[in-house]
């Protein structure tokens, strides 16, 4: 638990999120009045403070032919969609269920890029007669499929191939994905012959390479030998007759969740711009897929404290959010900083563990926290707008949250908070 000069001057989130008057603030809404005019637990979106964490990327590629898609997997919400809709951006998507929620949104479909291992004939034939800008191909066995699938349609499907660069991002080994030993991409060293390959195929046209080393990634080195590793292989490619019209360095920059001090976007694009720039790859058409980096710091969940149970071993406070609200603590032992909307100066601080109702022993959302809070008190848990209503689940029949976008003192409801017969809706009695 940050004490309050701390979470004063340091807040995960800040500048948007701060105290003003002893009440904590996204942007100009008072948390406490939502959390009492919505009920909990509630995801609250800052909409500035996303277009910040966009600027910054913008900035860095500022002269540049560079195309920014927003990894949607981070939050898929459709009023999160379209903010970076309408700033412009393009969209990394994994799933049909993804391209469909770019079309609700009216994403621009060039734009849009097809990542992930798994892609099934369906969600390619969707993809294609949507009109996608590339396919993010991670195997050899997929670009067969791919070919065969674009032949019937009559298309030629746009292609990249993901290399693992097999370089250490230095984060958690569940959100790594550049090593070898792992499922992603293809082996650097397999990468010409596949990319000869697939530039044989009738039904594909080779448009890129492209590489996704990992994720909450807070140095800037691995980015720098991924790229050298990368460049090296453009340059070979090319070489054998195939050209490479963009490069996409995929997303993982990480963010402050406790104390972390990733590069800014900006930064580190200064950094990796002089070296494309030095090997004189600087006027390729270059693109990113960004995600926890674009929404992780401009989402908070608020949460109510049910109970305070003091234990011989441990003292518990219980929440109402849980870990089908918030899965990355019992995911990856995530850190999320918990602070309170209303700091209170007349009850004793308790070194607790903050738990959901989920009937699990994994369910806790922070440990070790020191909290001055009574039962009817809310909490916000910092650095939720990313990966976390995206991965929510309804285990224990729990409700998904609703959601809000905050526009400076203006707040829109985005999803409204999921009911018992929703959850219902497509289930069957046997008759
Ligand atoms: N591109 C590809 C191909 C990806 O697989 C991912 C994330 C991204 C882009 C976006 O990465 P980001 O900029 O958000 O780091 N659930 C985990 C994170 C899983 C990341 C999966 N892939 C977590 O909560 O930490």
């Amino acid at each position: 638990m940050l004490t309050k000069n701390e979470a004063l001057n340091g807040l995960p989130g800040a500048p948007h999120i701060s105290y003003r008057n002893e009440a904590l603030h996204l942007e100009d809404a008072s948390l406490g009045d939502l959390a009492r005019q919505y009920g909990t637990p509630l995801f609250v979106y800052s909409r500035a403070a996303m277009l910040a964490a966009l600027a910054a990327y913008q900035a860095g590629f500022a002269g540049r032919n560079a195309q920014i898609c927003y990894a949607m997997k981070a939050n898929s919400s459709l009023g999160v969609l379209q903010v970076f809709a309408q700033a412009g951006c393009g969209f990394d998507i994994v799933s049909g269920g993804e391209l469909e929620r770019v079309q609700a949104v009216g994403g621009d479909m060039r734009k849009v890029i097809f990542s992930g291992v798994g892609k099934t004939r369906a969600e390619m034939r969707q993809a294609l007669a949507a009109g996608i800008g590339c396919f993010n191909v991670e195997s050899e066995a997929e670009l067969d499929v791919l070919s065969d699938v674009a032949l019937v349609m009559g298309l030629v499907a746009p292609v990249s191939i993901r290399v693992n660069p097999n370089v250490d991002p230095k984060t958690h080994p569940y959100i790594s994905t550049g090593l070898q030993g792992n499922k992603f991409g293809v082996a650097h060293e397999d990468a010409l012959r596949i990319y000869r390959h697939a530039a044989s195929l009738k039904g594909l046209r080779v448009v890129g390479i492209d590489c996704h080393i990992g994720s909450q990634i807070t140095e800037t080195t691995p980015y720098l030998d991924a790229m050298d590793r990368i460049l090296d292989l453009v340059t070979d490619i090319e070489s054998a007759g195939i050209a490479i019209e963009h490069i996409d360095f995929g997303g993982g920059l990480g963010i402050n969740y406790n104390q972390d001090a990733p590069p800014a976007a900006d930064a580190l694009w200064l950094e990796l711009l002089a070296k494309l720039d030095a090997r004189g790859y600087g006027n390729r058409k270059l693109m990113i897929e960004p995600g926890r980096s674009l929404v992780g710091n401009a989402g908070v969940c608020l949460t109510e404290v049910l109970y305070l149970k003091p234990g011989e071993q441990k003292n518990f406070c219980i929440i109402d959010a849980a870990m089908n609200d918030l899965p990355r603590p019992a995911m990856y032992q995530a850190f999320h900083a918990i602070v309170p909307l209303a700091p209170r100066g007349d009850v004793p601080e308790l070194l607790c563990d903050v738990v959901g109702p989920v009937c699990e022993s994994g369910d806790w959302i922070g440990r070790d926290r020191r909290l001055a809070v009574s039962a009817g008190d809310h909490l916000a848990v910092l650095s939720a707008g990313a990966y976390c209503m995206s991965m929510a689940s309804n285990y224990n029949t729990r409700g998904r949250a609703a959601e809000l976008l905050v526009d400076g003192a203006k707040v829109h409801l985005i999803r409204e908070r999921e009911t018992a017969a929703d959850q219902m809706r497509a289930e069957k009695l046997v008759c």
